[in-house]
């Protein structure tokens, strides 16, 4: 065989190696590498007349040239081969419709206490938070209920210890603010308080309230009316009335607790207000001197009042809910009716 003839069997053989697939590196090696097939054809140039040397050195160069295209091109046709089954499986189809995400939205007590906050806010009130695990002195003593008073059987609580227990109300916040500030004191706090009362529709161990209070020269409990009428009407609709009736508190005096007039039936009385045309919602009074000196403020100086409401207790009837518990079971169906 013939120079000629043993180059055209070199390409041959390895166009058909290219084509069975084969490490195309290996192939590379095999016959342009320099221990190749081709490299071995250079070598046996000796034998070659000299005057034929230049152009078989022609061919062997054009057989090697042919080779590494062939190389080259059957590497491009593997990586777009590759390409195509990449662009394959990560097709998006945008003509799909969307994957919903279900955003969630605040929880009605949220919802509520918000709004409470926005009212008392407007008129003029800063928002202070106090400790839910409290000293029995904040909770009580301080608030003239001292140990084995009688009006602690109705806020009876948990007791981390004899001293210290989870506040069964948002009123030691007034006990800690007056403590701190002097006055003016223009406050509102709103927060969870606690109780040992089993749950049923109107009772939870757990609920909010928020508090308020304010203390300068001069304040009366026509300032307080007047602040509790305007709350009245923002919550309640514009037509709504408040009512006070006398009441007892140890740390307010005079005391009262205070009715809106029924939203559902204007106050001639119905389902909703049980006949009575009236519906309670807080409990107020003028801060009791005792506890304006117990906190060190002069009762010959400043007076004040306070009031304390339960935010379920609003919530309950801002949205025609009639049971509590609803509101702690994390139930979406009930949740996201608000
Ligand atoms: N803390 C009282 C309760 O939980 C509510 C209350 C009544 C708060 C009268 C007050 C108030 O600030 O003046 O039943």
């Amino acid at each position: 065989m013939d120079i000629k003839e043993k180059l055209e069997m070199i390409k041959k053989e390895a166009i058909e190696m290219l084509n069975s697939g084969i490490d195309l590196e290996a192939i590379r090696v095999k016959y342009l590498g320099k221990k190749g097939e081709l490299t071995a054809v250079l070598r046996s140039m000796g034998q070659v007349a000299p005057e034929d040397r230049p152009s078989i050195g022609k061919l062997v160069n054009e057989a090697n040239a042919y080779i590494e295209q062939a190389i080259e091109n059957k590497k491009s046709s593997f990586m777009e081969k590759a390409m195509q089954a990449k662009l394959l499986a990560e097709t998006i189809d945008v003509t799909e419709p969307g994957k919903k995400v279900d955003v969630g939205h605040r929880h009605p007590i949220s919802q509520t206490e918000e709004k409470l906050v926005d009212i008392f806010v407007g008129m003029g009130f800063s928002v202070v938070e106090g400790p839910e695990i409290e000293y029995d002195y904040y909770n009580f003593e301080a608030l003239n209920l001292p140990k084995n008073h009688p009006a602690r059987d109705t806020q009876d609580t948990f007791y981390i210890t004899d001293n210290i227990l989870l506040r069964s109300q948002t009123s030691p916040v007034q006990v800690r603010t007056m403590e701190n500030t002097k006055p003016p004191i223009r406050i509102i706090s709103p927060g969870r308080v606690y109780r040992a009362d089993p749950a049923d529709a109107t009772h939870s161990p757990i609920f909010h309230q928020m508090e308020g209070l304010v203390v300068d020269k001069g304040i009366t409990m026509g300032d307080l009316k007047g602040v509790l009428e305007l709350f009245a009407k923002k919550v309640f609709g514009e037509n709504t009335k408040i009512r006070f009736r006398p009441h007892h508190f140890p740390f307010t005096e005079p005391s009262a607790e205070v009715d809106v007039s029924c939203w559902e039936c204007g106050g001639k009385g119905c389902r909703v207000c049980k006949g009575e045309g009236w519906v309670e919602i807080l409990g107020a009074g003028m801060v009791h001197p005792f506890v304006l000196k117990n906190c060190g403020i002069d009762p010959n100086v400043y007076s004040g009042f306070a009031f304390g409401m339960g935010i379920e207790r609003i919530a309950l009837s801002v949205f025609g809910i009639d049971d509590m518990r609803l509101f702690y079971e994390n139930d979406e169906r009930f949740l996201k009716q608000f």
